[in-house]
């Protein structure tokens, strides 16, 4: 995602925080967040050329199939296993897991934090799980509506500028509040599945958050779409809801991994 879906994706977030998580959050996040997570949710992306071992870790791309093994699709361009987003989010819960240890833990969790949020989101990007030919859908040219765009930056970026303007008002926390609405309302038999998968090691979780965004590459973001297209009100109609799902979906599993993380140090003192 852009940096708007990242925060809208930490936002959510927050509201689901448990009071041990949020207390762990606090403690761990920079000076400069505010107090809020969401803030630095877009960092990673900021980061990717000055970390560049860490570019692979925002996507995984699959030999142009539509199912995901981490076996075979987690590796960076060196093929070192781990080296994608599935990997990274389990990486990086790992490290979270030695909050509170003492003596101290080793790692940097501010920063550990920080890509967590930003890869839980990322994950949920359909086209972050795509095909290795088309990097994800950078290569393939596209309008949307009368811009040139690719079908990644489509999938990051236009759709979620395209509702925020026709729906919310220009505005996110707008947004954020309608999403945040169907969470409790439209999609509430739904949720109770979406938090069953995070129960799983978190092994078993970010490698079904990669299927079904690999499915949803295959049968929403690439459907009918061939180069230099252009998309319109027929794709825009069909897929923001998508969009809108995967982003509350991506907040609401990130608050669930933080729990998990945070409320469990708590019952080991
Ligand atoms: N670069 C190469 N593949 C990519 C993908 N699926 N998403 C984002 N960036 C990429
Ligand atoms: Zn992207
Ligand atoms: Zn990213």
């Amino acid at each position: 995602w852009g940096k708007e879906g990242h925060i809208m994706v930490c936002k959510i977030a927050e509201k689901y925080l448990s009071e041990e998580a949020a207390a762990a959050v606090q403690e761990l996040l920079p000076e400069s967040a505010g107090g809020e997570l969401s803030t630095m949710c877009p960092w990673a992306d900021t980061m990717r050329f000055r970390y560049h071992w860490a570019s692979p870790l925002h996507y995984a791309n699959t030999p142009n199939v539509c199912n995901f093994k981490s076996s075979r699709d987690c590796h960076n361009s060196r093929g070192q296993q781990g080296m994608c987003v599935v990997g990274a989010i389990n990486n990086y819960t790992d490290q979270l897991y030695t909050y509170g240890d003492s003596p101290k833990s080793s790692y940097n969790l501010t920063e550990s934090l920080m890509f967590l949020a930003h890869f839980v989101g990322d994950v949920h990007q359909p086209l972050h799980v795509g095909y290795e030919e088309d990097e994800g859908g950078n290569t393939i040219m596209v309008r949307w509506y009368r811009r040139k765009a690719n079908l990644h930056h489509v999938w990051d970026v236009s759709i979620i500028d395209t509702v925020m303007k026709d729906f919310y008002n220009k505005s996110l926390d707008t947004m954020v509040g309608a999403l945040q609405t169907n969470l409790t309302e439209g999609w509430s038999d739904d949720v109770g599945h979406w938090e069953n998968c995070a129960n799983k090691r978190a092994t078993c979780a970010s490698c079904s958050y990669a299927i079904e965004s690999i499915h949803l590459s295959c049968n929403y973001a690439y459907k009918d779409v061939v180069q230099n297209i252009t998309l319109g009100d027929d794709y825009y109609f069909t897929r923001y809801p998508v969009v809108e799902k995967r982003l509350a979906q991506a907040g609401v599993r990130l608050a669930l991994i933080l729990n998990r993380i945070f409320d469990k140090k708590k019952a080991d003192t």
